[in-house]
């Protein structure tokens, strides 16, 4: 009996303790949650609102004949830009031309352009004039389109190289010069670059496309700088990976198609959802958005604050897929 008044004694102290904490606990969560609240609702009614800046935007798309870039365009155009289509495919992007003009909007739209052009042949004034004399301005410059590249750097042919930069680099970097003049004389206008996880940390097999999207970083993290003053912020969005056709369409080291859709790209965002993320990142004008979940998140942290923990992970990853390759050798 005696243990027991005990038992209940002890209880109802810690029972009091857990009151008295709450006092302390208590104001301190309210006083971190209602601002917090308020804040979310304050920016999702900003965003909201955001959405109508968008109507009669002219949004210059590259990519957009398929995956991030065609989901790019339908969230744009549906809340009232007006989408300027470009890649090489004139028939995919007809296709997407006529699958927005079918869509339901949630504004005024106005009627998509498109512009052929490969990102690997850099002359891109009279695109640029193009669109202008039907537009009369380019406020947003969307440069998505991309390859990516399969292979070891022992095996590949340096045209292979130098194909990935002409595409991913040089040919992003000329399109936005062309578009830059015109965004310069009219002190408005929007750069967003589509680079990637792998523009932040390199993977072994993947040399030419990590370069490739970190030469990107580089060259937004200058462009910023430069054209600050001229009212023309620059985006850089470094996803981790999405479900379209980005592995399929890659190079491998003889310059061959890769043809095959990686486990790690089927499983990835879709493509809609990210386009929606991007899409409110360039409303609220973001320098850089990191779009991937925790695991790359770590390897970002890793890679800039415990180098050497990074590079013994990606060793190991080296080693366990040549072990792989020679695996499947075996068996062929
Ligand atoms: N999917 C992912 O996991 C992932 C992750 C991070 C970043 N990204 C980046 O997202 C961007 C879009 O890729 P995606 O995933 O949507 O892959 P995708 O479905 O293969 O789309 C690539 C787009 O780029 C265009 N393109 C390729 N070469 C071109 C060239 N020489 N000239 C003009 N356009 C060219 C393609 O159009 P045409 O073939 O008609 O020219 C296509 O519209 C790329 O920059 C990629 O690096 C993708």
């Amino acid at each position: 009996m005696f243990m027991f008044k005990l038992f209940v004694k002890n209880r109802m102290s810690s029972f009091k303790n857990l009151l008295a904490d709450f006092h302390i606990v208590g104001p301190i969560g309210l006083a971190v949650t209602i601002p917090w609240i308020m804040y979310r609702m304050f920016s999702a009614a900003w965003l909201r609102k955001s959405y109508n800046d968008l109507i009669g935007k002219v949004v210059v798309i590259t990519g957009a004949s398929s995956g991030l870039g065609e989901a790019l365009a339908h969230e744009f155009y549906q809340y009232g830009a007006q989408v300027v289509l470009c890649a090489r495919r004139r028939q995919e992007l007809e296709r997407v031309r006529t699958d927005l003009l079918h869509s339901q909007c949630k504004s005024t739209t106005y009627p998509p352009i498109i512009v052929p052009l490969d990102l690997s042949e850099p002359n891109f004034q009279n695109h640029v004039d193009k669109v202008l004399s039907i537009t009369g301005k380019i406020d947003i410059l969307v440069n998505n389109g991309g390859i990516s590249y399969r292979g070891l750097v022992k095996d590949t042919r340096i045209d292979v190289d130098q194909r990935i930069m002409a595409v991913n680099y040089f040919g992003t970097v000329a399109l936005t010069k062309a578009v830059l003049t015109d965004m310069l004389k009219q002190k408005q206008g929007h750069i967003i670059f589509i680079s990637s996880v792998q523009g932040l940390v390199a993977l072994p097999e993947r040399s030419a496309y990590s370069a490739s999207k970190h030469a990107l970083q580089a060259f937004a993290d200058s462009l910023r700088a430069e054209v600050a003053q001229y009212n023309i912020p620059v985006t850089i969005v470094s996803p981790g990976y999405i479900k379209t056709q980005l592995s399929i369409n890659a190079l491998t080291s003889t310059g061959k198609v890769y043809n095959q859709m990686d486990a790690t790209t089927e499983a990835g965002y879709e493509p809609q959802y990210a386009a929606q993320e991007i899409v409110k990142g360039v409303l609220k004008k973001k320098k850089e958005m990191v779009l991937c979940g925790l695991l790359p998140r770590i390897a970002i942290f890793l890679r800039r604050y415990l180098p050497f923990v990074y590079f013994f992970v990606m060793e190991r990853r080296a080693r366990k897929s040549r072990l792989r390759d020679s695996a499947v050798g075996k068996e062929k």
